[in-house]
């Protein structure tokens, strides 16, 4: 039986944390579907398709990633893609609570869905999405903390004038 896994996130943009998340979970599964939320409450930086495109481009060679748009309840997405354990980064302690919070509020949902929290390399130990656009919008260097073409696609964004980030 393929072991398979869900990692979920708004992905806008996806980052080097990110990434090295999906690769330690490769060491653990046979394949990891990596959702990609569609509608977030925050008006994203990069439209579903062009998180999802990202993903899929840097992935391309990897055929045991697959890459999803998703809406809806985290826990119907995994069960209706066979997947029984979600993935999620855990970067300090910061992030303990309401990762907590979600993990219990979805076992309470589907009992059969087991949340795995991985912890990413220290040297992304700082690094979000927000950070990075925030960082790049105001003309620093993110060239470690994302893969190539969403540095591309940053600058491509920012030719059109200074990102307008919520939070
Ligand atoms: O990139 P993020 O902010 O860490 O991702 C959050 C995400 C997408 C994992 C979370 O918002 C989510 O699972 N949304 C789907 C809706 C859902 O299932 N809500 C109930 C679980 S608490």
């Amino acid at each position: 039986m393929e072991k398979r896994a869900v990692y979920p996130g708004f992905f806008d943009p996806i980052t080097n944390g990110h990434i090295d998340i999906i690769l330690r979970g490769l060491r653990l599964f046979d394949k990891i579907i990596v959702a990609v939320l569609k509608n977030p409450k925050k008006k994203p930086l990069f439209s579903t398709k062009e998180r999802v495109g990202m993903i899929k481009a840097i992935f391309a060679r990897e055929p045991r990633i697959e890459v999803k748009a998703f809406d809806g309840l985290l826990v119907d997405f995994a069960q209706a893609n066979e997947a029984d354990v979600v993935i999620r980064g855990l970067r300090a302690v910061s992030d303990f609570e309401y990762e907590f919070q979600m993990a219990l509020m979805n076992r309470k949902l589907n009992a059969e869905i087991e949340t795995l929290f991985m912890m990413p390399s220290v040297n992304y130990s700082f690094l979000s999405s927000m950070l990075v656009k925030e960082v790049f919008n105001l003309g620093g260097c993110v060239k470690d903390l994302v893969p190539e073409i969403v540095a591309r696609n940053l600058k491509r964004k920012l030719a059109r004038g200074k990102f307008i980030l919520s939070n």
